[in-house]
């Protein structure tokens, strides 16, 4: 009898261990697989939180909504056929490791798409540009860091990372990067009429028309904007001038060169002086302080740049200041327009024009507009002026006035304006009303 108890007793342990060693193997199981769950949804969730674009822009700003969101984001825009999701299929995934999501290429596949390195585009303090055909068959732009260039691999880095969280269409996406054999170099969707200033400038080049001279304005307004307002953290882009504008096919501008950006959190001060002589606020060369109104500065130059057609390094904002001594009110700007234009421009659209960007070149930063401002202002501008045409139209058709109706909507924005450069513009109430 007590043989068979010792035996029971015997059975029963032996089950019970085998049972608590079942256990102990599924619970360790159960333990790794929600382990390995959690590190998927942490690393996604990561991934969301560098996503630096406001889910929600506000409906003030129409122009954020050009914004694509990161690489990887069903959003992103292939549309104009040069976004990453478009790179990294095919055969050279392999070599898509990226950093912030934008596609790494070897030099070999460079090298191979630019001949060589033979078909150069042209030079600038980062270096040489060239022309490539990547083996998707897409054109694009290599910037290649040069060796002894004033910029180096921080400026490399930050424009990387910078430009992998940025995506607009009124600035040139960054499209890859090489980074490989000591040589550092970033590819960007190519802009077959090249830049602004060469339009302005360039010989053989036909004078570019008011309406286009408009257009520009306003995408390189949206471009900032964006900079400005959509990105998370804000970046202040550094060294807007007519040659970091570039112009597609359709001659809609991008705002290019991220190399000198910065975003505002992390470097707000800096010792030597940086941007294009021309276009430097003069608060920033007194204070070397950069802010987002640095940047509205050099956008009213080149805005003054687009309606006279002059050069910021050969005095237009001293022909601008002499100009601003005769003008009246909004009007009266007309004395500075490029003369390539003819006389051929909306004048009420022009003194409007000009008298905002009189209000970005400001002496006292506090006092110019914010760049939402500005996107706000330039579409009232177009708008009225879009209105006027309709009402010139219907008046030449119906033979009868609405001329006063006309008269009377100028004269409430003339009373709203004043040229003088202490006026506030902190509110968009002090801009141009339709
Ligand atoms: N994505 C692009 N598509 C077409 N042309 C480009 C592109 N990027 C640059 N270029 C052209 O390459 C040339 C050199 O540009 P780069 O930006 O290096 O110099 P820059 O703008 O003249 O001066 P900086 O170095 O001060 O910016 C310019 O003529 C420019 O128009
Ligand atoms: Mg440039």
């Amino acid at each position: 009898m007590k043989r068979d108890e010792s035996r029971g007793l015997i059975i029963g342990v032996t089950v019970g261990v085998v049972i608590g060693i079942f256990i102990a193997i599924s619970a360790l199981f159960c333990i790794k697989f929600r382990k390995s769950r959690s590190q998927i949804g942490n690393s996604s969730s990561r991934r969301n939180s560098t996503v630096p674009f406001r889910s929600s822009s506000t409906n003030t700003c129409a122009e954020l909504s050009g914004s694509t969101v990161g690489p990887g984001s069903p959003k992103l825009s292939v549309e104009d056929g040069h976004g990453p999701a478009l790179w990294m299929e095919g055969k050279k995934r392999k070599n898509t490791i990226s950093v912030s999501g934008i596609p790494k290429y070897s030099y070999k596949d460079v090298q191979k798409a630019t001949a060589n390195f033979t078909a150069l585009i042209g030079k600038g303090a980062f270096g040489p540009v060239y022309k490539a055909q990547m083996c998707t068959g897409e054109i694009v732009a290599v910037k290649v860091l040069a060796n002894d260039s004033k910029q180096g691999e921080k400026e490399f880095h930050n424009e990387v990372l910078l430009l992998g969280r940025l995506h607009h269409r009124n600035l040139v996406n960054l499209v890859g990067y090489c980074a490989e054999k000591g040589q550092h170099m970033l590819i960007y969707v190519f802009m077959p009429n090249g830049s602004l200033s060469s339009h302005l400038y360039g010989e053989n080049r036909e004078a570019l028309k008011w309406n286009q001279r408009v257009s520009i304005a306003i995408d390189v307004a949206r471009g900032l904007e964006y900079l400005h307002d959509g990105a998370v953290p804000p970046v202040v882009h550094r060294d807007i001038k007519s040659a970091n504008i570039l112009l597609d096919r359709s001659m809609r501008a991008r705002v290019a060169d991220f190399g000198l950006s910065r975003e505002e959190m992390v470097s707000r001060t800096s010792t030597s002086l940086r941007g294009t002589f021309g276009y430097l606020d003069p608060e920033y060369v007194s204070s070397r302080n950069f802010t987002k109104k640095s940047d509205v500065y050099s956008y009213g130059v080149l805005v003054f740049e687009l309606i006279a057609g002059r050069n910021p390094q050969h005095g237009l904002m001293e022909y601008v200041e002499l100009a601003a001594i005769n003008t009246e009110g909004r009007s009266g700007w007309e004395e500075v327009a490029d003369s390539q234009l003819e006389g051929s421009f909306d004048l009420e659209e022009l003194n409007d024009m000009a008298a905002l960007a009189y209000k970005c070149v400001n002496r006292v930063s506090r006092k110019r507009p914010s760049m939402r401002d500005v996107v706000q202002a330039l579409s009232r501008i177009v708008k009225m002026s879009r209105s006027r045409k309709h009402h010139s139209k219907k008046f030449s058709v119906e033979g009868s006035g609405d001329l006063d109706a006309r008269s009377e909507a100028r004269s409430s924005i003339s009373e709203n304006t004043n040229h003088q450069r202490s006026e506030s513009v902190d509110s968009v109430s002090d801009l141009p009303e339709v």
